[in-house]
């Protein structure tokens, strides 16, 4: 029976696996971008690494298929990002100043700051979720959030934020149907934002 449960660092490659498998708008990203690590290097492994203690994985058969990754302080995060990923992530992704999808990642990779939105104090933390499709569409996602919400309220943090892709209408239902509040946005996508003592 699957199951939710904290992360553990055994989980690290499962993550990415995951990450890989939904990372395209909701749909499988492999061989999409020049680097198919390119996406959990911005969206998935910094998160478990810094602040697994509120990453969390639905288990089944003692592998993740699904993950909420949540960081209950921005600002403290990107600033990590900046000092501690940064330099690595910079080497193994260089600017070519060319307009494609690896290189438009590639900047988002290269500017932590763009989390550091106007509405951080009320939502200091922010999260990414993605389950495997078998795993869709049976109540996991809303468990996860839940998940994570309580392990946020009991760290005295009050809100948390998520942006969205324009092309994931899929997740954009979801996150309305759980009582997300739309957020300005900017122009990369859309942001949504809960507090964390909400029923979900
Ligand atoms: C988006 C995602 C996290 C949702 O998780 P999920 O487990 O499939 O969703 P749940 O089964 O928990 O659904 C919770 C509620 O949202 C509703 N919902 C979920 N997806 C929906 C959709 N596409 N359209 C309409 N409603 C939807 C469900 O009907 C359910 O409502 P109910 O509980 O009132 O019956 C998951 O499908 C996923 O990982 N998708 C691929 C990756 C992705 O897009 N991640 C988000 C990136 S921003």
């Amino acid at each position: 029976m699957p199951d939710i449960r904290p992360y553990r660092p055994e989980d690290r490659d499962d993550i990415r696996e995951i990450c890989i498998a939904t990372g395209r708008s909701g749909t499988g990203a492999a061989g999409w971008l020049e680097s198919d690590d390119l996406l959990p290097d911005i969206y998935a492994l910094p998160y478990v690494d810094f602040e697994p203690a509120t990453a969390f994985v639905v288990d089944v058969d003692g592998r993740a298929t699904g993950y909420i990754l949540g960081v209950p302080d921005t600002r403290a995060f990107v600033a990590r990002l900046r000092e501690e990923w940064l330099p690595g992530f910079e080497a193994r992704y260089p600017l070519t100043g060319e307009n494609t999808p690896t290189q438009n990642f590639v900047r988002d990779g290269r500017n932590p700051e763009r989390m550091l939105i106007p509405e951080l104090d009320a939502y200091p933390a922010h999260l990414h979720i993605d389950l495997l499709p078998v795993l869709q569409g049976q109540g996991f996602g809303r468990r996860l959030v839940r998940t994570l919400n309580e392990a946020l309220a009991q760290r005295g943090v009050p809100g948390v934020w998520l942006e969205y892709g324009p092309d994931n209408v899929n997740a954009a239902a979801f996150y309305r149907r759980l009582g997300f509040e739309p957020l300005p946005s900017g122009t990369g996508g859309t942001r949504v934002g809960m507090l964390t003592d909400a029923t979900v």
